[in-house]
């Protein structure tokens, strides 16, 4: 597949150019996180290939991706779309969900990817290893990202609020530069161990809870909050175990200074019946745990609640 013939809404592709290089990126997942940096970085003059199912990926080439945003305005670009990698690139972005990962990989050959460097965004860690196992001539680079984005239709991207913070390992420095050119907030920090597990450290712990009790955070707060403290105290230790410098007084602080209505998307992916990220973000902090010894009681029950609920 091509690029797409269709026209641009907003400003002409052209006028945005920067004088970034231009990369050849590939978006493994283009749903609400891939899709939007693949729409923000297309419009900003990169190549830019979604990696995505058939139907979807047909849809892309032909339509490109719309997206509609509070902070980036609504715009619609030209992507290229394929069902596979099929042709060498600078860097692929994986952000699909963790409970897809597996079989979205199966789109991207370790031959035809080669000595790329790879920026998994998903939440939880151990798609790290899996990674490099996958792809053992790649780079892979250790990525997060903090947005509110979801994908109502394929090829549609809505993102909520201001937000949009990535945070990249050392390794990553084109793809960080043209992320910037592109609009978005990025930040390269040395630790790799240290961006994952602060990210999971107040993550884990508020999707863990909203999950469980089926609510937003002002009501997990009011009638779970000693569970909450539990759990964000245990991640912070298995955190520390693992190498981060965990606070977990001020993730607890952040916690309780947060809108009585926010939601996980675990717990959206819940109420929807989706598959949950369970395994990623609560399973990976019980084996971390077990791996240092830590004791972490509130965590695993909360953690082997989930995993017996039906799926
Ligand atoms: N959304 C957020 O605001 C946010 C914020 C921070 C972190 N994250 C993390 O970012 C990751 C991605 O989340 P998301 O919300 O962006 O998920 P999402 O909207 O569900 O997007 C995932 C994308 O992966 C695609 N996909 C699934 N299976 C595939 C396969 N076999 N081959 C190709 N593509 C496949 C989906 O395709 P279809 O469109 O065809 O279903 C979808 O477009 C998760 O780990 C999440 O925890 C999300």
């Amino acid at each position: 597949m091509g690029q797409g013939g269709m026209g641009q809404g907003g400003m002409g592709q052209a006028d945005r150019v920067t004088s970034a290089e231009q990369l050849r990126i590939a978006v493994l997942g283009p749903g609400g996180v891939g899709g939007l940096l693949a729409a923000l970085l297309a419009r900003s003059g990169q190549a830019v290939t979604c990696l995505a199912r058939p139907d979807t990926a047909a849809h892309l080439d032909r339509a490109g991706l719309s997206v509609t945003s509070d902070r980036f305005g609504e715009f619609t670009t030209p992507v290229r779309g394929a069902d596979a990698l099929d042709e060498p690139v600078d860097v692929l972005l994986v952000t699909t969900k963790a409970t897809s990962l597996d079989a979205a990989l199966d789109r991207v050959p370790a031959d035809v990817l080669g000595a790329a460097v790879v920026v998994p965004l998903l939440n939880g860690v151990e798609h790290m290893a899996a990674l490099r196992e996958r792809y053992p001539a790649a780079r892979v680079v250790a990525g997060t990202i903090r947005v509110a984005a979801s994908r109502p239709a394929p090829g549609a991207v809505r993102h909520e609020g201001a937000l949009c913070a990535v945070e990249l390992a050392p390794g990553a420095e084109p793809l960080a530069d043209a992320l910037a050119a592109a609009g978005a907030d990025v930040a390269v920090r040395p630790d790799e161990v240290g961006l994952l597990w602060d990210k999971l450290a107040f993550l884990a712990p508020m999707a863990l809870l909203t999950t469980q009790a089926g609510a937003p955070l002002g009501p997990v707060r009011d009638e779970r909050g000693e569970d909450l403290a539990a759990v964000i105290e245990e991640v912070a230790a298995v955190a520390r175990a693992e190498g981060a410098a965990a606070d977990a007084a001020a993730t607890r602080e952040f916690a309780w200074s947060l809108p009585d209505g926010m939601r996980s998307s675990m717990q959206r992916d819940a109420e929807a019946g989706n598959p949950t990220e369970v395994e990623a973000i609560g399973g990976a902090v019980l084996r971390a745990a077990d791996r240092h010894g830590v004791d972490v009681p509130v965590t695993r029950r909360i953690v082997e609640e989930l995993r017996a609920r039906p799926a």
